[in-house]
């Protein structure tokens, strides 16, 4: 009995539903691998005509390894995700011009979208090729700069056609990854956060239109071209104007937000959290206000290994992110947002079924007045009718306030939303109602670290090490770094014999130079560092010193904090030594007309922190001599239980540099260079955006977990070595993993 009315009632509901829109939830794994069609209309993308709800994980290849893609996959998939997203990374690929593309380890964009496919992902591939992301120059390879006449992303014939060059090579190659191939890329997107030259931005909506990809091309973050589909990036696309803007001015799109921001770290800073609470709000909000196509940006932000990071961006990346940095959930947000997913998948054709619903204003209750009143911040979405009937309730106001809902009196949290559903309005899902879960915790998994040091040689002009001689270049005058280094390193020496006036202090002052900081050694002896973590433009520095010499060797270190990601026509980036060089009133840079310039420390030359170049220098185990010495490398062998690196997807093994232990430098693992590693304290100054508030952090390090890439944590024999740049202590660095 009970079963032929279950029955009755779902062909009733059945019959409801058959409306002559096809709209509903898509997987890729749905599509067994044939081709098919992707569109859009109005309200939503289509696959093979049908609309769909797009559901976005940001997760940005280079920034995690292969072994993590497949667990990162397979969290979005449980967690409600239909796609991926990620830019292509053009300096990734291409150091040097013309150079064979590097597609290797983490680099592999198409193993990533082989491990999509596998895990039944749609996946829409940014092809930028600028791509802003907190990545070093937005993505764009340096040597851009020394393009005759070239001017970044306009109407330039030398940046047309280099841009034209690598993103037609990616398209091509990405051929079997296509919708019309059966693969799982269903979009892609040209330039990014543009909004100057129409002329430009017209050029480049032809130009994705001339590759003939079948597949909708994006423009996010600004302007947009014609036959693109202009998509959003902000906090909160409907309480910043966004949709009502986008129905205003491309009523035949469909709305899409490919950048929700999660924010990111930067050195000096306090650690910004952006709350569960207003990233739900700002999900369920775009939901109901019409968005079918959203990102979280990032979801997962992985790491800046190596010197990928822009200028002061930390190395862990959008830490606060669905999931952290080093790929474990970041509870309660994960799950959190994990329910509105299910909630907009299950009832995805009733929301799609129909046009965007009308925001109607509701009263909320003025307890002043003791009446109900008519306002601007409270709303409901309305979707379906009787048992299919999805509704919205939305309060945009900043505190707690009670409104009216037919006929019922319902409060709301500050910046909330409701979700009910059926013809009895149940209540399925409140934005402001957020669940506790456990937490992993750091572990030793290493009881002693038995270190090793040895120091850069210091005092002469050119350093010998391992009977060979590092290579230098000799200059009549100081050269720009970037020109000498390109993407090498991070690092460039500086080395004169000098002579100056004596003073009882010295002063040594730069002026005009980098975003940088630089070390200075006289004879050898350092002396200190100047250093501004600031991004853009030129500034002064000044330092003091003594000595009884007049004559003596002067080198400095200078050590870049990575390129800024944002890219504009006349952007060049310069670092090192660039400005004036004056002690005690002489300008040295000027006077002196030997300067020997060297790119890499040696041990980075040598690579002495990997496995087969680790015997060229002689390690010494006596620590006291190298505490607080400037330019020490360490290096230490550890084992770890087999339960350790068989488990370093799921609880991540880290390398923990915490305040008090070492200052600046990068951390290598089994040859692996995790990024830098920097114990700066977090000012509690300025403020983040996407109401990002938390201060809790102050005056602790922006980062003190560095994470180790499964791939490089192996049961025995794992070297990690350490640069440490301005000397410190190496008792404490630990190694810890996520349980
Ligand atoms: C372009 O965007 C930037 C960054 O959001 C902003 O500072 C600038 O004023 C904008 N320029 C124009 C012409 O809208
Ligand atoms: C884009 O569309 C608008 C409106 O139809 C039109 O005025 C403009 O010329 C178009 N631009 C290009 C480059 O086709
Ligand atoms: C509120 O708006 C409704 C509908 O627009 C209107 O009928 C009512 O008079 C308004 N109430 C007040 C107190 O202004
Ligand atoms: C509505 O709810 C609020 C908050 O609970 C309460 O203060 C107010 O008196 C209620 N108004 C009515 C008309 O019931
Ligand atoms: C340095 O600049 C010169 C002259 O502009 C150029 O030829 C050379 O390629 C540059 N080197 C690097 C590494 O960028």
């Amino acid at each position: 009995m009970l079963k032929v009315l279950v029955a009755a009632y779902l062909l009733c509901a059945i019959s409801v539903f058959t409306v002559a829109i096809d709209a509903g939830w898509v997987t890729y794994d749905q599509l067994s691998g044939k081709p098919y069609q992707v569109g859009y209309d109005s309200r939503a993308f289509t696959i093979n005509g049908k609309r769909t709800i797009l559901l976005a994980a940001v997760i940005h290849y280079p920034r995690s390894t292969p072994i993590q893609w497949r667990d990162l996959f397979k969290k979005a998939k449980e967690n409600g995700m239909n796609l991926i997203q990620t830019y292509v990374f053009w300096n990734a690929h291409e150091k040097v011009r013309g150079q064979e593309y590097d597609f290797s380890f983490n680099n592999d964009v198409f193993k990533f979208l082989d491990i999509a496919r596998e895990e039944g992902l749609f996946v829409n591939l940014r092809l930028g090729p600028y791509v802003c992301a907190e990545w070093t120059y937005g993505g764009l390879p340096l040597w851009l700069q020394q393009i005759e006449g070239l001017k970044l992303r306009t109407t330039n014939a030398p940046w047309q056609k280099e841009m034209a060059r690598f993103t037609t090579d990616i398209s091509r190659l990405i051929e079997p990854y296509l919708a019309r191939n059966g693969g799982p890329i269903i979009m892609s997107q040209i330039e990014n956060e543009i909004n100057w030259s129409d002329e430009y931005v017209d050029w480049c909506g032809a130009f994705s239109a001339n590759l003939k990809l079948d597949i909708p091309f994006l423009m996010c973050g600004g302007k947009s071209a014609n036959g693109t589909v202009n998509a959003a990036n902000s906090c909160n696309g409907v309480d910043e104007g966004y949709t009502s803007r986008h129905v205003r001015d491309h009523p035949n799109q469909p709305l899409a937000m490919t950048e929700n921001e999660a924010w990111f770290q930067r050195w000096g800073k306090y650690q910004g959290y952006r709350s569960t609470e207003n990233l739900a709000y700002s999900v369920a909000g775009w939901i109901a206000a019409g968005g079918s196509y959203h990102a979280y940006y990032m979801w997962h932000g992985g790491n800046n290994y190596g010197i990928t990071a822009s200028a002061s961006t930390t190395t862990n990346y959008a830490n606060d992110a669905n999931l952290y940095s080093d790929g474990t959930r970041n509870e309660p947000k994960y799950s959190h947002c994990g329910f509105m997913h299910k909630i907009a998948i299950k009832y995805s054709s009733v929301l799609l079924g129909q046009d965007i619903a009308v925001a109607k204003r509701l009263p909320w209750w003025d307890p002043s007045t003791s009446s109900w009143r008519n306002g601007t911040s409270q709303q409901v979405y309305e979707y379906g009718s009787g048992d299919n009937k999805v509704t919205f309730l939305y309060s945009s106001a900043t505190s707690t306030v009670a409104l009216l809902y037919n006929n019922k009196n319902i409060t709301m949290s500050k910046k909330s939303i409701k979700v009910l559903v059926g013809r009895d309005d149940q209540l399925v899902y409140d934005t402001s109602i957020v669940k506790e879960y456990p937490k992993m915790v750091e572990k030793d998994v290493v009881n002693k670290l038995e270190w090793s040091a040895w120091s850069e040689p210091l005092g002469s002009l050119q350093q010998v090490v391992a009977s060979r001689t590092i290579p230098f270049l000799v200059s009549g005058k100081l050269l720009e770094q970037l020109n000498v280094t390109g993407e090498d390193t991070h690092r460039m020496w500086y080395r004169a014999q000098v002579s100056v006036p004596s003073a009882e202090v010295s002063k040594l002052s730069f002026n005009g130079m980098a975003a940088n900081a630089y070390l200075v050694f006289i004879d050898g002896e350092y002396i200190g560092q100047v250093y501004d973590i600031e991004v853009r433009g030129t500034r002064n520095y000044k330092l003091e010193f003594k000595t009884n010499k007049n004559s003596y060797i002067l080198e400095i270190l200078s050590v870049s904090y990575g390129q800024h990601n944002e890219v504009y026509p006349d952007t060049r980036e310069t670092k090192g030594v660039i400005g004036d060089l004056i002690i005690n009133g002489k300008d040295v840079g000027k006077s002196v007309t030997t300067w020997v310039h060297q790119k890499k420390l040696a041990g980075e030359y040598l690579k002495i922190y990997q496995e087969s170049n680790r015997d060229l220098v002689h390690w010494d185990n006596q620590l006291e001599k190298f505490k607080n010495k400037a330019l020490t490398w360490y290096t230490a062998k550890f084992n770890v239980p087999q339960k350790v690196s068989a488990q370093a997807v799921t609880n991540p093994v880290l390398v923990k540099v915490d305040a008090g232990t070492l200052n600046r430098g990068h951390i290598y693992v089994n040859g692996f260079d995790l990024g830098m590693y920097y114990t700066i304290l977090g000012k509690c100054v300025g403020t983040y955006p996407c109401s990002v508030i938390d201060k809790s952090m102050c005056d602790q390090p922006s980062q003190t977990s560095y994470h180790i890439p499964p791939e490089f944590v192996k049961e025995n024999g794992n070297i990690i070595s350490i640069i440490e740049e301005q000397g410190g202590l190496i008792d404490n660095v630990k190694i810890v993993r996520k349980e």
